[in-house]
């Protein structure tokens, strides 16, 4: 059984990554592999109602490293009972962000380090946590906030102020300098259709560049 592939959406919130599921997901299809639809925080009840938590906050809203946690609690379980055993079955995962998010919100966004995120990274993930590729939703933040006014209610966290959003896009960059491989930047600030056109593009191209080049199979390896 070949392994199935992690794809990761990722981007400050109003960034436009919703905007291009749709083509993402039928470029995915269209290579003939079956594919799971996720996101995070969330993924699987419990971790839907930790994502409740951490968005509404409500009475009693988390602290900076409260929230921290309650994120990799719900990664946890969304690893373990859905991620985990879908790519196990090559079933490639597309996913509404992920690690990459808890660095920009919680490191750069509240001041967490970022040497706890990667413990906790390491700890609730293991060794096959690294998306295959991530696809980095990139916006200018008054433009962006400016698409999260118009859709209405505000969450916790989109209720920060631009300056705050600013760390997030920031930390968002440092990620991408760290791993380019990894990633393809989407200037998701132009307009719709250029934006979908450059998706396509360098989508096509990174799928291109898989074929053929599959991972091991699950199971392989040395030892
Ligand atoms: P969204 O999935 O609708 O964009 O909203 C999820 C929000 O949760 C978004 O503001 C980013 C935030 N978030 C974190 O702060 N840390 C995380 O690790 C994740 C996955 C999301």
């Amino acid at each position: 059984m070949i392994r199935g592939r992690l794809i990761t959406l990722e981007g400050g919130d109003g960034a436009g990554k919703t905007s291009q599921l749709g083509l993402i997901r039928s470029l995915i299809r269209a290579r003939g592999v079956s594919l799971l639809e996720t996101r995070e925080p969330g993924g699987t009840p419990l971790s839907e109602a930790i994502r409740e938590w951490v968005l509404s906050g409500g009475a009693d809203p988390p602290d900076p490293v409260a929230e921290l946690l309650l994120v990799f609690a719900a990664r946890r379980q969304h690893w373990v009972r859905r991620i985990e055993p879908a790519l196990e079955s090559g079933t490639w995962v597309l996913c509404d962000r992920f690690v990459d998010s808890t660095y920009a919100y919680q490191g750069s966004g509240r001041g967490l380090p970022w040497g706890w995120i990667e413990t906790l990274e390491h700890w609730v993930l293991g060794p096959h946590g690294r998306p295959d590729l991530t696809l980095y939703f990139d916006t200018p933040v008054d433009q962006a906030l400016a698409r999260v006014r118009e859709r209405g209610h505000l969450n916790r966290i989109e209720r920060e102020a631009p300056d705050w959003h600013e760390h997030v896009r920031a930390g968002y960059r440092a990620r991408l300098e760290e791993d380019p491989d990894r990633f393809i930047r989407v200037d998701a600030g132009l307009a719709r259709e250029q934006v979908q056109a450059a998706l396509e593009d360098a989508l096509v191209r990174r799928f291109d560049t898989w074929q053929g080049n599959a991972p091991a199979p699950v199971g392989s390896g040395p030892g």
